[in-house]
């Protein structure tokens, strides 16, 4: 006997072969209908649930392979077999055409018949499974890429947020500095997605300012040597907040964090790195931060003109700069004063 009985609708105008087919699958363990027509089988199939439809296309006019027809493409969930004779070709052509999983042919014994059905139903069974995966991998697509992207994007931009409540930079910063990074990463050959992850994760570069204490964060005039040491640890600060993380994004902002205040000749901090130890990320963060801090106001200074910063950064040209990026950014020039024509600081912006 069957674990589960599925339930079969056999449809046969004659009633001689539905009979007989009932009854071997009823003696099998299968729960069957038998009805005489379409209609009464579409009244069945509207009605209730079955697993199988078994029409015999032989002994009817043609109403019964229209049904066939309609319910494998109103009842993707139904299967179904026909019963015609051994050489109606054109029917069981047709009825493969529609979809059908099987033929019984007469005149036939039980095993052929449950051989058949048997048969129809594990395919069934397999063609449900795959359904069910495709529909849970369309959905993990959709939240499993894009929404867990857009989700972890969110979670930054809120984390940079944070960032600058503690700070004195605008968000209008955050998105300049983001957008030179992003040019910079394109000039320097990065890939379509280096460069948007590049776009994303630069403006953690200062997450750590939130462990900052405000005595330091917000004094108004210079910070002594000690403050200073304890200014330049939002780095690692930085780091630890944003490191261990399996995602890419994170993994750069980590890495920003850490080293957007190294210089090219080995004076930055905290680790004193030089030339290619400093990851690329940084390198282009700290030519992005600097142009961003120079040319606009600041609390505690105006904005340099365009040429004064340019020429600022040219001195810093392999000393605090990695020289072939800032010659990229500089050479392209106009691309980022568009960046910062269209993202203006605001009347009331802090800065
Ligand atoms: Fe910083
Ligand atoms: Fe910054």
């Amino acid at each position: 006997m069957l674990d589960v009985v599925e339930k079969l609708l056999i449809v046969d105008n004659n009633g001689t072969a539905g009979t007989a087919i009932c009854d071997v699958l009823v003696d099998a363990g299968y729960g069957c209908t038998t009805v005489s027509n379409a209609l009464e089988a579409r009244q069945q199939l509207a009605e209730h649930a079955f697993a199988l439809i078994i029409c015999d296309v032989a002994s009817s006019n043609g109403d019964a392979m229209n049904l066939v027809a309609d319910v494998l493409s109103g009842h993707t969930s139904l299967a179904a077999i026909i019963v015609t004779e051994l050489d109606a070709e054109g029917a069981i052509e047709s009825a493969r055409a529609h979809g059908a999983y099987g033929c019984i042919t007469r005149p036939f014994a039980p095993g052929q018949v449950l051989f058949v059905v048997s048969n129809a139903l594990y395919r069934r069974q397999l063609e449900l499974e795959i359904q069910s995966m495709r529909a849970q991998n369309d959905a993990l697509d959709f939240t499993g890429s894009d929404r867990v992207l857009s989700a972890e994007q969110e979670t930054i931009q809120r984390l940079c947020r944070a960032a600058e409540f503690r700070d004195n930079e605008t968000a209008q910063h955050i998105q300049r500095m983001s957008e030179y990074s992003a040019l910079v990463a394109k000039l320097a050959g990065m890939s379509r997605y280096e460069v948007e992850v590049m776009r994303a994760a630069s403006p953690m570069h200062d997450v750590g300012k939130i462990g900052v204490p405000d005595s330091i964060l917000f004094k108004p005039g210079k910070l002594t040597d000690e403050e200073f040491e304890l200014m330049k640890l939002h780095t690692q600060i930085g780091y630890r907040i944003l490191s261990g993380s399996e995602s890419e994004l994170l993994q750069m902002g980590a890495r920003i964090a850490l080293s957007h205040h190294e210089k090219f000749d080995g004076s930055g901090y905290p680790n004193g790195l030089a030339t290619d130890a400093i990851p690329v990320e940084g390198r282009i963060v700290a030519i992005a931060d600097v142009f961003d801090a120079l040319t606009t106001k600041r609390c505690y200074k105006e904005a340099f003109s365009v040429e004064k910063s340019v020429s600022i950064m040219s001195e810093g040209r392999a000393k605090h700069f990695d020289p072939q990026l800032l010659d990229l950014f500089i050479d392209n020039l106009d691309t980022a004063l568009e960046i910062k024509a269209s993202l203006p600081d605001t009347d009331n912006s802090n800065n």
